[in-house]
């Protein structure tokens, strides 16, 4: 349970995607549902909870685009409103968030804003968006400059996690499967040193549940205490400095949790040369993320990645705050002048010679 501007459910559990109409009932007389999804999710899942929700009396639209990080834009996010309001979705009827963290990102920001705030419903169908982006809140979308320059606080009222879809993803697509291990890996750094290890000495698919579960519960416990990101909850921005200007200088063709990966390790060095860990933690990281199949450098340049670094939204007037670890299981916020950022880059990538 979260309980942050909204209070919320988060369920987690075997073969339960096709009891999502129940499950909607609990909080929602019969209404409209529009579930908003991509292609590729539409073809897997659609069928199931429009099924589930019509055997409970809704009645079930559907908004499908495209697969991938490039769709999350202003052109597909203003065609979901004019869809909505085409179909005259009221205040009362609910918006699913059938799949990734591109589409939880999108129908989040899509639900927030439409009549100034529709009820919204998270199903994640990756392992990244169960354990990251369907809980606490932040919508996005992202623009020319960057990625997720706009967006807004908005809680789901339910989230449904069926740890068969993450089982399934696992088997058929392990990159994809990848990119939600780097972020349990980056919970592990921020909080949890035995999350760490079982992701470093076992195969995640054989404890998901408990990794799912744990991760669930350190983001839970970062949004209560800083659900506006004023704070705390920047700890979960770990990596990501680096890895959003990864992924843009790749034109996204690296994906989000692979740039996570690099961006611990790259947070790992910068720690290191700056003095905030005793230890050099990169070999272990480097460690953790070969095990799971994930990359851990990068061949763009310090400056390639700090221009465009310099755009992100994370940038408090002439402050960033890089999120640097400790220790295994224990990261702080480092208060960096801008100008002193590409300093931090250079010597990151001098270090990968
Ligand atoms: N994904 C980082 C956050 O929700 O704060």
């Amino acid at each position: 349970m979260v309980k942050a501007s909204r209070e919320y459910e988060i369920v987690v559990g075997r073969n339960i995607l096709c009891d999502a109409g129940k499950m909607i009932k609990k909080i929602a007389k019969p209404c409209t549902v529009c579930i908003v999804t991509d292609d590729v999710v539409n073809n897997l899942y659609s069928e199931i909870v429009k099924k589930s929700l019509e055997d409970e009396g809704f009645s079930v639209i559907k908004f499908v685009f495209k697969n991938g990080e490039q769709s999350k834009n202003i052109a597909v996010f203003t065609e979901i409103l004019e869809f909505l309001a085409k179909n005259r979705v009221t205040r009362s009827d609910i918006i699913i968030a059938l799949g990734g963290g591109v589409i939880g990102d999108m129908a989040g920001f899509v639900a927030s804003v439409y009549l100034r705030g529709i009820p919204l419903v998270q199903i994640p169908t990756t392992f990244l968006s169960a354990i990251d982006s369907s809980v606490g809140g932040k919508t996005a979308i992202n623009l020319d400059c960057g990625k997720n320059l706009a967006g807004t606080f908005y809680q789901p009222s339910l989230v449904i996690c069926d740890l068969d879809i993450l089982s399934r993803l696992s088997r058929t697509s392990s990159y994809i499967f990848s990119d939600g291990i780097a972020e349990a890996i980056k919970y592990g750094i921020i909080a949890d040193e035995k999350l760490f290890n079982i992701i470093l000495n076992t195969k995640v698919n054989d404890c998901l549940e408990d990794v799912v579960t744990h991760c669930i519960k350190i983001k839970r416990d970062l949004v209560l205490k800083d659900e506006f990101d004023k704070g705390l909850r920047q700890l979960l921005n770990l990596g990501h400095t680096f890895a959003h200007s990864i992924e843009k200088c790749s034109e996204y063709k690296i994906s989000h949790g692979h740039a996570v990966g690099i961006g611990l390790a790259m947070a790992a060095k910068a720690s290191y040369k700056l003095g905030i860990s005793k230890d050099n933690l990169y070999p272990q990281i480097k460690e953790v993320l070969l095990n799971n199949g994930l990359p851990y450098n990068t061949t763009y340049t310090a400056d390639e990645l700090v221009t465009v670094a310099l755009n992100d939204k994370k940038r408090s007037g002439e402050y960033i705050n890089l999120v640097l670890p400790v220790m295994i299981g224990n990261c702080v916020l480092y208060k960096l002048r801008i100008e002193e950022l590409r300093g931090v880059f250079r010597m990151v990538i001098e270090a990968n010679k």
